[in-house]
């Protein structure tokens, strides 16, 4: 399969196709703001982009800053959270904003494995921070950049396994693009958001369908494989 243009693929595709708008997107002064670069990405771990959007914009107003967040009482948070459900999500965003501000001067670090030490926030989560919110070259691997490499390289075996899940690790940070890592993490969750979903795949429309091994053997329905039962 296309591992050498993969990511010139992605990138090229995210330009023209993929969500450029989204409010977490919009850059304070030249770079974006890691505060709500994290912000949107924990909200975003178990809520669909259109749900988050009004929390966000809502949340932001309430605690602007990371300091703002770290000196609200957790009461204060739990109720600007009301509706997103998954709290344990607050918590730890509550948490990781006073431990921010008591052990690292008030800033994220910017290396994703730094990121990933705090609470709350997993490897992939902690790539998409380092990446969008530094411009650090970091690979994700979340649910839908699964499904995208399980496909697009007939990736057998449940993704949950630790031993597949190693090779899809693997797998993200050789296809990581040298330049161009923001775009390049955008356009992998844009595709596998809007056009490699689980059902019902649109590989008309897909900028790798042309290499991809489940389009080739029609087993778009059989990758990535289910969890055992
Ligand atoms: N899901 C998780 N992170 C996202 C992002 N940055 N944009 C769209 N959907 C996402």
């Amino acid at each position: 399969a296309a591992t050498r243009d993969f990511a010139r693929r992605v990138i090229d595709w995210q330009g023209e196709y993929g969500r450029h708008d989204l409010p977490w997107q919009q850059a304070v002064g030249a770079a974006r703001d890691p505060y709500r670069v994290w912000l949107s990405e924990i909200m975003l771990q178990q809520t669909q982009v259109a749900t988050v959007i009004p929390y966000y914009h809502r949340f932001l107003a309430r605690f602007p800053t990371l300091a703002a967040l770290a000196a609200a009482p957790l009461g204060d948070v739990l109720e600007n959270w009301a509706g997103l459900g998954y709290y344990a999500r607050a918590r730890n965003l509550h948490r990781c904003a006073q431990t921010l501000v008591a052990d690292y001067d008030g800033a994220f670090p910017r290396a994703a494995a730094r990121i990933a030490e705090l609470p709350g926030i997993g490897r992939s989560t902690a790539a998409a921070i380092a990446a969008f919110g530094f411009g650090e070259r970091a690979a994700i691997l979340d649910g839908n950049v699964k499904r995208v490499f399980a496909r697009c390289f007939g990736i057998e075996g449940f993704t949950g396994t630790p031993v597949v899940e190693k090779r899809l690790w693997a797998l993200a940070e050789a296809l990581l693009p040298a330049s161009g890592v923001e775009v390049y993490t955008q356009g992998l969750m844009d595709l596998g958001a809007t056009i490699c979903t689980r059902g019902a795949p649109r590989c008309g429309d897909c900028p790798l369908g042309a290499d991809c091994v489940a389009r080739r053997d029609y087993r778009q329905d059989q990758l990535p494989t289910p969890r055992p039962k």
